[in-house]
């Protein structure tokens, strides 16, 4: 056990697949894995190991935000050696362009957190993604025919906002989605010499005010968690 996590040594994979929500998790074991154990239920953050086509995976939930985030992720890479982290969430558009439902591969996060401006000392500290998981599932997304985007996002401390124009000079330095999680899963990664990627749905399109509604989500989730499960080694 760790802090945070109430599995036994051995119960997590070497690879894990990281949804904030954890029924969504709950989700992926039931619809994608065999065999699945839960093996954690503290703070109802579930997190599940089973198999994928005959390889071993975990899937556990984060919570939003880079603080929830880190606190699991710090503890999978430390306390139960993991070795790949695929983050799956959703994500919204800071360009017209982008529909609902469209897949995101985050190259790197750009981010207003404080916590590598504190780690760095006030320096800058640029996260990138795992080339080899990202190449991977931008192929395995070409391939269905899912469309895919790749690029820098950002990833933001706030989900609400006073200024209404707050995402203008994201998007005019190539930003293509905000979500709240990948600069620190990548930053992790690297520290610890891991492997990271964020695979992100576009639940909303912050340009044009478009929501996915609930079927949508419904329809798009499954097709990122299948990407993301094909990468997983
Ligand atoms: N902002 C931040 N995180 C998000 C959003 C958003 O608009 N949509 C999905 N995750």
């Amino acid at each position: 056990m760790s802090i945070h996590i109430g599995a036994q040594a051995g119960e997590i994979a070497p690879a894990i697949l990281l949804p904030g929500d954890p029924l969504r998790a709950r989700f992926i074991a039931e619809r994608f894995l065999d065999n699945a154990i839960c093996f954690n239920q503290v703070r109802g953050m579930l997190g599940y190991t089973g198999y994928y086509r005959g390889k071993r995976v975990s899937v556990m939930g984060t919570g939003m935000g880079i603080p929830s985030q880190a606190i699991y992720v710090n503890e999978l890479i430390r306390e139960y050696g993991v070795k790949t982290l695929i983050r799956v969430g959703t994500c919204g558009a800071l360009r017209a362009e982008l529909k609902l439902g469209d897949i995101v591969l985050a190259l790197t996060a750009s981010t207003n957190s404080q916590i590598n401006k504190l780690r760095f000392g006030g320096m800058d500290y640029a996260p990138a993604a795992s080339f080899g998981l990202l190449l991977k599932a931008y192929e395995t997304a070409k391939r269905r025919g899912i469309p895919v985007a790749v690029g820098g996002i950002y990833s933001s401390d706030t989900f609400y906002n006073d200024d209404p124009d707050w995402w203008k000079l994201w998007a005019a330095y190539g930003a293509l989605v905000c979500e709240m999680e990948t600069n620190a899963l990548y930053t992790l990664a690297a520290k610890y010499q891991v492997e990271a990627l964020s695979i992100l749905t576009v639940s909303d399109n912050v340009v044009t005010g478009e929501e996915a509604t609930a079927e949508m989500r419904e329809r798009s989730f499954p097709q990122m968690a299948e990407i993301a499960l094909e990468v997983a080694p």
